[in-house]
This record gives C-alpha cells, sequence and structure tokens, in this order.
C-alpha cells in the first residue's frame, strides 16, 4: 500500500530514492514521484507507470523524498501521484495510509484560501502544514500539530524548503528511519530500501516523529518530546533483495524454500525434540489455554487453517482460524485462557494489527508469526516467533507460507508436548518429519518442467477448481489464490467433497480440476471424487505421493510430490501449486511480481 523513501545527505539524493522505489514497488505500482531540494525551491519529478520503467535523470540534490503510490483517493493520475505540495509549493508531502477525516479537513482548508490540485486524501496534510507555519512555529511543530488532526492511517515523510529539513511521521503505517554513521540518514516504507547503504534501522512506533538530519535521526512524540529509540541491525543483505538471475522474484522465492525451510528450523531443533526459545513462558503454561485462535489474511489465514487441523490433531482444544479482517466486527469468545496466534509475512498488515490488539484487549496472550523484524505485529504481540525467510518481494507470498506451516508445526508440537497431549516417541517422530522437509522441497522443485508443461496445456483456460481435504483443504484454497492474484484466471477451491453439493455443476471439458490427492485417510474419498469430475468430463490434475500408478492412471496430468508426515504434508503440497500457478501467469504474459490491482503490503483496513 504505497512505498515511501527519504534520503538526506547524500550527494545523489534522488537516485538512492529513486532505486529505493524501486525496491519498495512491491507497496504500489501504479505511479511514482521525487521531490528534491534545490537551493531556495522544491523541484517534483511524477510520473503514471512503473517506478521499474523510469530512467529518470533527475538532477543532483541532496535532500529528496519519493513515493510509490497504490491509489485509494483519487484515481491513477500524474496530478494524484506524490509527492503533493500546500499552495506555496514550500512544503512536499509523501503518504501511505488512509486520512478518514480528509474531507471535512479539506473544506475547512478551502474556506481558508487554500487551493487543492489533486483528489488525494493526502494534499490536505500539505495544505495543513501550511496553516500551522502561519503561526510562525518550527517546522517540526507545524508538522505535529497538523498530525494531531488527522484521523485515520499514516506513514509520511514532509519536505520543508525554507529549512530544508525532512520529517517522518508514522501512526497505524510503516516506516523505519536508518543512518549509515557517515552522515547519510534514510526514511523508509521498509528496511529493503536502503540495505544497500546501511543496516542500522530505527522503527517508528504509532506516534512518533523522527527529523533527518545532522548525520543521525532525532526522535519524538507529535509534541516534539525527545524519545531516546535503539537501532537495531538488519540482517538481510541487500543481495537477498535481489532476483538473482530469476526471471522474477516469485520464482526466486519458491526455489529457496527448502532453504528458507531449513532457515526457520534453524537452532530450534535439538535431536529429536523442538527448543522455542522465544516463546518458553507461552509453553510452560500451556495447561493454562482452553482455546486457540489463529489470526491472518490471504495466505496466512491459509496458514492458519492448516495451523487448525494440526493444532486441534495433536492438542485436543478448541481451535478456530479467523479472518484477522472479520475478526474484531464480532463477538469472539476470546479471554484470558485464549492463545492467539498473528500470522503476517510483513508485520503490517492493517486487518492483522487490529486483531491483535483485539486479541490484547479480551485478554489473550497473543504469539505472532512474523517475517518481518520489528515490524508493528511482532511488536505489538507478546511473543514473537520469527520465521527468518529473508526479504519477499513477490506480491504473491511464497516461502512465507510453507515457513509459516513449519512454524505452526512447530508451535503445535512443542504446545501439544508441553501439556501431556503427546509424547515422546510422537514428537520424536514429527521433529523427524520436519527434518526431512528441505530435502522433500528439493525432489518437488525438480518436478518443474514437468509443472512448466502442465501449465502450457492449461494456460487458456478461464476458469478451474481446486479440490482437497482435510489439512489439505487450505492447500487447495491457497492453490486457488495463487492462480487467481496472478494469472487473473477464475478459481475457486472448495473441500472436494462439497464439490457435489453444487459446484459439479460448473464441471465440462474445458475446467481443469486439480485435485491434493496424496495417500492419506481421504485418499479413497478423493479418489471417488475425481471419479466424479472424470465421468463429466472435466480434467483431472493431481497432486499424488511418489509412485502412485493407480492414480497415473486415472489423472490426465500427475504430479508427483514426496510422501510426509500427513501433518505436515501441506507444505510440500503448497510448492507444486505455487509453481503450476507460476508457470500459467508467465505463459499468459501477467507481471507475475506485480499483479493488477494489488500490492504486497495491505496496510489500510
Ligand atoms: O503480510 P501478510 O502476510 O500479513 O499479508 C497477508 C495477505 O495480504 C497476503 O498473504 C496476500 O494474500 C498475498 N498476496 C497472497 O499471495
Amino acid at each position: 500500500m504505497c512505498g515511501i523513501v527519504a534520503c538526506v545527505g547524500d550527494s545523489n539524493a534522488p537516485g538512492v530514492v529513486l532505486e529505493g522505489l524501486k525496491r519498495l514497488e512491491y507497496r504500489g505500482y501504479d505511479s511514482w514521484g521525487i521531490a528534491s531540494l534545490h537551493g531556495n525551491s522544491i523541484s517534483i519529478s511524477k510520473k503514471v507507470g512503473r517506478i521499474s520503467e523510469a530512467a529518470a535523470a533527475l538532477p543532483a540534490a541532496s535532500v529528496s523524498i519519493g513515493h510509490t503510490r497504490w491509489a485509494t483517493h483519487g484515481g491513477v493520475t500524474e496530478c494524484n501521484a506524490h509527492p503533493h505540495t500546500d499552495c506555496s509549493g514550500g512544503i512536499a508531502i509523501v503518504h501511505n495510509g488512509i486520512i478518514e477525516n480528509y474531507s471535512a479537513l479539506k473544506k475547512s482548508l478551502e474556506l481558508k484560501g487554500h487551493i487543492f490540485k489533486s483528489e488525494t486524501d493526502t494534499e490536505v496534510i500539505a495544505h495543513l502544514i501550511e496553516e500551522e507555519k502561519k503561526k510562525g512555529v518550527s517546522f517540526a511543530r507545524a508538522v505535529g500539530d497538523s498530525l494531531r488532526c488527522l484521523e485515520g492511517s499514516f506513514a509520511i515523510a514532509a519536505l520543508d524548503c525554507a529549512s530544508g529539513a525532512v520529517i517522518g511521521a508514522r501512526k497505524n503505517s510503516p516506516l523505519v528511519a536508518a543512518f549509515d554513521g557517515n552522515g547519510k540518514c534514510f526514511l523508509a516504507s521498509d528496511v529493503t530500501a536502503f540495505l544497500q547503504h546501511t543496516k542500522k534501522a530505527v522503527f517508528l512506533d504509532d506516534g512518533e516523529m523522527v527529523s533527518l538530519g545532522n548525520g543521525r535521526p532525532v526522535f519524538t512524540d507529535f509534541s516534539l518530546r525527545e524519545i531516546k529509540k535503539t537501532p537495531v541491525e538488519i540482517s538481510w543483505s541487500s543481495e537477498q533483495a535481489e532476483k538473482m538471475g530469476h526471471k522474477h522474484f516469485m520464482l526466486k522465492e519458491i526455489f529457496e524454500q527448502p532453504e528458507k525451510i531449513a532457515a526457520t528450523m534453524q537452532n530450534r531443533l535439538s535431536g529429536g525434540s523442538i527448543t522455542l526459545k522465544e516463546i518458553a513462558p507461552v509453553l510452560r503454561k500451556a495447561k493454562q489455554f482452553d482455546r486457540v485462535v489463529l489470526l491472518g489474511c490471504g495466505t496466512a489465514y491459509y496458514a492458519g487453517m492448516v495451523g487448525e487441523y494440526v493444532f486441534e490433531e495433536l492438542c485436543g482444544l478448541p481451535v478456530q482460524a479467523e479472518y484477522a479482517s472479520e475478526f474484531r466486527y464480532r463477538k469472539p469468545a476470546v479471554g484470558k485462557k485464549t492463545l492467539a496466534i498473528a500470522i503476517s509475512q510483513s508485520g503490517e498488515t492493517a486487518d492483522t494489527l487490529a486483531a491483535v490488539r483485539e486479541a490484547k484487549a479480551r485478554g489473550a496472550t497473543v504469539v505472532s508469526i512474523v517475517n518481518v523484524v520489528g515490524s508493528a505485529i511482532a511488536r505489538e504481540s507478546d511473543f514473537v516467533f520469527y520465521i527468518n525467510a529473508g526479504p519477499e518481494i513477490g506480491v504473491a507470498s511464497t516461502k512465507a507460507f510453507t515457513c509459516q506451516l513449519t512454524a505452526l508445526a512447530m508451535l503445535a508440537v512443542s504446545f501439544a508436548a508441553e501439556s501431556g497431549k503427546i509424547g515422546e516417541a510422537a514428537v520424536k517422530e514429527l521433529v523427524g518429519g520436519l527434518r526431512m522437509l528441505p530435502q522433500q522441497l528439493e525432489a518437488v522443485l525438480q518436478e518443474s518442467g514437468r509443472i512448466k508443461e502442465i501449465a502450457k496445456r492449461y494456460s487458456d483456460r478461464r476458469n478451474a477448481l481446486f479440490l482437497g481435504r482435510g489439512v489439505n483443504y487450505p492447500i487447495a484454497m491457497e492453490g486457488a489464490l495463487k492462480l487467481k492474484e496472478i494469472s487473473y484466471i477464475h478459481a475457486e477451491a472448495m473441500p472436494a467433497a462439497e464439490m457435489k453439493h453444487g459446484p459439479i455443476a460448473l464441471i465440462d471439458k474445458q475446467m481443469p480440476v486439480v485435485f491434493i490427492a496424496v495417500k492419506d485417510r481421504s485418499y479413497e474419498k478423493i479418489l471417488g471424487n475425481i471419479e466424479e469430475v472424470k465421468a463429466r468430463g472435466g480434467k483431472v490434475i493431481a497432486i499424488a505421493n511418489s509412485g502412485d500408478s493407480h492414480l497415473q492412471q486415472k489423472a490426465d496430468e500427475i504430479i508427483f510430490v514426496p510422501k510426509a508426515h500427513e501433518l505436515l504434508q501441506p507444505i510440500i503440497n503448497a510448492v507444486p501449486m505455487q509453481l503450476l500457478a507460476y508457470y500459467i501467469a508467465d505463459i499468459r504474459g501477467c507481471d507475475v511480481d506485480k499483479p493488477r490491482n494489488l500490492a504486497k503490503s495491505v496496510t489500510v483496513e
């Protein structure tokens, strides 16, 4: 949902900001813009289209702010692209979030004579600051006072021509400041924007402002009371945020999964047991919990659905996966004895963050499973389990999903063991299964050529069905989501047995049906569902365990995957789904890493 970058102290600040925005393009990509300070004026370059295609030669400057947009208020036009300015052109603003009371603010500013140029909510911030400055206060004071009038969410960077200052601030949208120790300061929505310059970062909390300049960021609240903050060292490398020879980030990230799942487990497995130091206090009181809720959106929600099966099976407690976006609008039966598990790659998804707050307000203990270190959800949870998947740049989540599933399995096994629901032998068996995952995923990736061939035969279809049962039903959901979000083919998923209650009417010779038909407790039933599709002329693409010759004869297409422990099999089965969606989208010429209308991190509710 929009990316913002600022740089102060580099003689090529516009170039630094441009490069940073290219790395943040996954956050929004309909238009972009950069404002730079040149003597006593601000110059602005804006364009509709992707910043990755920008070859802008921007005049040198040492102070710049920039933005890559995912439109909310106002269409995709050059005029609506950020930065936005006040009437004088002396204040420039970039913004990520939504100003909910912008209409009322705009009306009152117009009555005071302000002339608006765009249809955005953002522009009110520039005019508000201009109005405050008329009182003769400093730029920082004018920004702080203006921000207190705003309702909604924002991360901003504001540039003042008169003082040359750049100020950042956040409320419910991500923002991180950084400095290199040699006079350069940065501000961005995400650390990947400045990793090639520095790894010393300071995450802002809600209600905080930062002033860039003098080589080190200075933090205050909106009333300018100074706040001491400790920098963190980011362990990600800038190379990790590159494609490394792959055609797309998504493909690179799919192929990274064996290594990343190993990273999720690293230092957490010893012999036949699991040690989760970061959540040890939760595990110690495992017996006290009487309910588990899993919260997430999109792919992270499907990870939660898998977690629901795994926790239920191992812990014997009432467990429920919930859409984080719905959670706070219900009256969930959540209290002091509830363990809430929030799942989020970015750690910034607004709905998941709101669900975390709701669960905490109801007295639950919140553990989050997060990829981005220092993100808002990580900071607001009681305990964090970092999945260590490295930067995920492709808008379609892949490696984060399988790492989330791995983390959930480890958490469920530890929880079940601590609460006395499973014994040493079961733990050992599951740990053995976990250890085999990287190698088994390598085997699935070796099937990529075959999956590409299948993709060629089905890339022209307009619809697809994905069916699975039990713990693999969420994987069918995830397979359908992957296909629709990157290839724009309409896809639906359901538990296989539900097909005959209605959706079977859709089956004809044009309909590919992807079945997850591995040898688990539902296998025989799934075979029956496959027959039902075949009898109506549908095309069956089966994900089956290696060596299943019976299914090979029945299915039109078969993708073999190694057999894993039943509760870990979804981790393996997710990968052919990702590859199938990827190759179909690529064959159709879709922009795989930046699908239309989407943004990687949904920081508005
Ligand atoms: O960063 P999060 O994991 O919280 O993001 C949640 C969803 O927005 C995300 O998984 C989305 O569904 C992806 N585009 C799916 O590929």
